[in-house]
């Protein structure tokens, strides 16, 4: 990104082909001042172990100043241990890197308010945010404990609540921001025995299907991972078919690295991301069956009974922008008929 006076424009270039006198990199892909996150300040949230950890290591390979949060609970969610959290700072300053450790859980606005503070303090800013912390509890809905489930969804749906909101603050004022949600397959296709964790995950796409259309007016894009890796939440059946190089988490960090980069260009997607594959993940709508409610009569339950298949059928689906671009193929069909 050379200036007319030679002197790279992008200031958290570190130039590793080319001099910062004489940049002519103009933002190729193989200056390093691509992708680089030289300056900006990454607070991710269950970085102590399995994903969040790979994100974290990545950030900071990248030069950015990172908080690992995590409050090293088992699987289920509970107890308490420092130590992932500080071991992870241990090695990513190890490998020339800065972080500092955060061992506040994210389940309330108190704690994600601490969070956020905690970057603030010590690095002066947030530029992005991870929301990657979780627990999981199996249980068929049939024997589910409906008074736990705010255990699961307080982690998840909250964690992704509490974090964020302060540091949107932080992001709105300085007019810059990458926050990136983690949701799951488990979610958006269903799988038996996870209602709650299905559930909680379900509420993190709707949070951020809203909230795309509010944040890049604040220079700010969220969007979305559903991972597949091999972690201790994964255990060591569910990608068994495959061998541990290939499902690593290390195959997902990469993915988090761009969508928290200045360089991300989209905003409000949900990306399917394992085992070498990155695939977008969205939701249709089919045209459907229709009815002119004054031309033809009000519908009636035996008109929907003799068109189930032409409701369900997705030949010719397609992804409204927001619900208002919906209600308008509503309206529209209306209007033209
Ligand atoms: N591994 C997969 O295939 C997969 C698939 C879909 C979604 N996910 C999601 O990816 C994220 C990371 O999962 P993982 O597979 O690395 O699991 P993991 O169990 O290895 O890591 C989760 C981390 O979150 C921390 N944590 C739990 N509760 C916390 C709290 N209240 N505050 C702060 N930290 C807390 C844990 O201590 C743990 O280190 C989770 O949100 C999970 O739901 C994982």
């Amino acid at each position: 990104m050379a200036t007319s006076t030679g002197k790279c424009a992008n200031d958290r270039c570190s130039c590793v082909n080319c001099t910062c006198e004489d940049c002519r990199c103009e933002g190729s892909s193989d200056c390093g001042c691509y992708l680089n996150l030289r300056g900006r300040v990454a607070v991710v949230t269950g970085a102590g172990a399995g994903l969040g950890r790979s994100y974290a290591l990545e950030l900071a390979s990248r030069g950015a100043q990172v908080v690992v949060n995590d409050i090293g609970a088992a699987l289920d969610g509970v107890g308490h241990d420092d130590t992932p959290a500080q071991s992870v700072v241990k090695e990513i300053i190890e490998r020339g890197g800065e972080a500092v450790a955060d061992t506040t859980s994210v389940a309330s606005p108190e704690g994600g308010e601490a969070i956020i503070q905690h970057a603030m303090d010590e690095y002066g800013g947030v530029d992005i945010l991870v929301n990657n912390a979780g627990n999981m509890r199996l249980s068929s809905f049939a024997k589910l404990d409906v008074r736990s489930i705010g255990e699961v969804l307080d982690v998840h749906l909250g964690g992704a609540f509490y974090v964020t909101h302060p540091a949107y603050q932080v992001m709105m004022k300085q007019n810059r921001g990458r926050i990136v949600f983690t949701t799951s397959g488990l979610g958006i296709f269903g799988i038996y025995g996870a209602d709650v964790y299905a559930a909680a995950k379900g509420g993190i796409d709707g949070l951020m299907s809203a909230l795309r259309l509010e944040c890049e007016r604040w220079g700010i894009k969220v969007n979305a991972v559903a991972p597949m890796a091999r972690t201790r939440m994964a255990g060591d059946d569910l990608y068994a078919e495959l061998p541990n190089e290939a499902v690593g988490p290390e195959h997902v960090a990469p993915v988090v690295t761009y969508l928290s980069s200045d360089e991300c260009e989209v905003n409000g997607e949900i990306w399917s991301v394992g085992a070498g594959s990155v695939a977008r993940v969205f939701t249709a709508r089919a045209p459907g069956y229709y009815k002119h409610p004054t031309n033809e009569g009000p519908l009636t339950a035996i008109d929907v009974a003799s068109h189930v298949r032409e409701i369900g059928d997705l030949t010719g689906a397609s992804e409204p922008e927001n619900w208002l671009a919906e209600w308008k193929i509503v309206a529209d069909r209306y209007r033209a008929s």
